[in-house]
């Protein structure tokens, strides 16, 4: 296992500086000082930081929003750390070229919460070569597991698995154990590992049930706007919808809107039972007013335990390579109890 990294050169390249302009932020050794970049001259770092490159998917969702404010209020000055925060922008390609640039900087750590699986061998080799542990967080990678230091997230699989599960409990308590129950679902972004774990929990659970019909399956990125723009389209194509499955609470809002536009009804006292993930504060006010019938956590509040690992590999500790975080599921019938303890 990777061990502390205090003793190595925080100096970035200038030419690197120039890349942070392009990628992210770097806050100076001391806020009150001013960076003055001369031609050959390069920014350093105070051994007394350790300095951390954090590469975001970009800003898709609410949940994303409240994953990025937890890295930002966690690896603060006061918490020993000098942040490079990177915006994805929603596009790999982009988070696969920040990478390269944190490795060449030679930060102490980099934080990738990958939008998709794939394409990340070369850079994580390339990170292992120079010795800067790599922690995964939120979604994974599709690579050998000798190649990083850890993951961090959410068991999307078991996610899936629990909404059908509640769904599959609702049913039988409204007593339609037997109908026909014609779904649909909202897909996250293909390929992350998000949706790739939620379909299959769900697919799973769905099999089981021989009246179960999914009318169709369809990506919405995870974005409000996609949420909605799919759905009108899935209404102008299915008429008899029971349950909509939105694979994150933004595009249920988005799907949510696009039902109330072509007035079609959804939630415990309407045509379409609704699920979703996510759990945000949004999602509990709409599962109080009965329009969201349940939402399965996903807890964006990852940053806590990575710093945890960090201080571990400062001070030579064994770090588990799979560290899952804790998540609930909330419905309508329960959303009050909990809405005052939310903290996103
Ligand atoms: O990877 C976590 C997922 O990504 C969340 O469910 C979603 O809202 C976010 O954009």
């Amino acid at each position: 296992m990777c061990v502390g990294t205090q003793w190595k050169k925080r100096i970035v390249a200038i030419f690197m500086v120039s890349m942070l302009g392009l990628f992210g932020c770097a806050a100076p050794e001391d806020a009150s000082e001013s960076l003055e970049l001369v031609r050959a001259d390069a920014p350093t770092y105070s051994d007394e930081y350790i300095t951390v490159g954090f590469i975001q998917t970009g800003k898709e969702s609410d949940w994303r929003d409240a994953n990025t404010n937890d890295f930002l209020s966690t690896f603060t000055r006061e918490n020993g750390y000098n942040l490079i925060y990177i915006d994805g922008n929603s596009d790999s390609d982009r988070q696969i070229k920040a990478m390269n640039d944190l490795i060449s900087q030679e930060v102490d750590y980099i934080i990738i919460d990958p939008i998709v699986e794939t394409g990340w061998n070369d850079s994580l080799l390339a990170a292992q070569e120079k010795g800067i542990p790599v922690i995964v967080s939120d979604r994974m990678v599709n690579a050998d597991e000798s190649l990083y230091t850890c993951w961090i997230g959410s068991d999307f699989e078991t996610e899936g698995h629990k909404a059908a599960k509640w769904l599959e409990e609702y049913l039988e308590s409204v007593g339609r154990t037997d109908e026909t129950i014609r779904i649909v679902i909202l897909e996250g972004t293909e390929g992350a590992s998000a949706a790739i774990g939620r379909t299959n929990g769900l697919n799973a659970e769905i099999e089981k049930h021989e009246n179960w019909e999914v009318l169709t399956t369809r990506c919405a990125n995870f974005t409000q706007g996609e949420g909605k723009n799919i759905m009108e389209e899935i209404l102008k194509e299915y008429e008899d919808i029971d349950v909509l499955i939105s694979e994150n609470d933004n595009m249920m809002f988005g799907a949510m809107k696009a039902m109330e536009q072509a007035g079609v009804s959804y939630g415990v006292d309407g045509d379409v039972i609704t699920v979703s993930f996510d759990a945000l504060h949004e999602a509990f006010e709409l599962m109080m007013e009965g329009k969201l019938m349940v939402s399965v956590e996903c807890n964006p509040l990852i940053a806590g335990l990575s710093h945890e690992v960090i201080q571990k590999l400062e001070a030579g500790e064994e770090i588990d390579m799979v560290n899952y975080v804790e998540e609930s599921v909330f419905s309508y019938e329960n959303a009050a109890d909990y809405i005052n303890e939310r903290k996103y």
